[in-house]
């Protein structure tokens, strides 16, 4: 939880999203963990919202613009789009998602879509 707190905050403090955090799986949900930015819903269902999905489908998901994702849940209403990364336990096993949101549609680039998950991996190296 301390890892994921520190990265929640370097990822925040260097590149200003709105919003960066993460969820971790508790039984069929996803609980709200360390995050950065605007209060945000506590628990979501799986396969539910970007995270619920990012969860189910085990992949990162890049959303450019969350008005065109079907069950998007907005916990802030500035939040344009958004990138989910799944967090495996050492069984391969999804234990959390990293969130992150930004106020401008198309913010993340395929440099996002890889060095978020690489972030990533240093918390699944401390949950295996
Ligand atoms: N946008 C997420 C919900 C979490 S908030 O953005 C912090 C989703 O649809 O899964």
């Amino acid at each position: 939880v301390g890892a994921m707190a520190n990265l929640a905050a370097a990822i925040h403090d260097t590149f200003a999203f709105l919003w960066v955090g993460f969820y971790r799986v508790v039984g069929n949900e996803l609980h709200l963990g360390p995050f950065q930015g605007p209060i945000a819903c506590t628990r979501i269902a799986y396969g539910k919202g970007v995270c619920g999905s990012a969860w189910k489908e085990g992949r990162t998901l890049v959303v450019p613009d969350v008005d065109a994702f079907p069950g998007h849940i907005a916990c802030s209403a500035l939040s344009r789009a958004e990138v989910v990364i799944p967090v495996h336990d050492g069984d391969g096993r999804v234990a959390a998602v990293l969130d992150v949101d930004a106020t401008e549609t198309n913010a993340f680039s395929e440099l996002d879509a890889h060095w978020l998950p690489a972030f990533c991996a240093l918390i699944e190296q401390g949950l295996a």
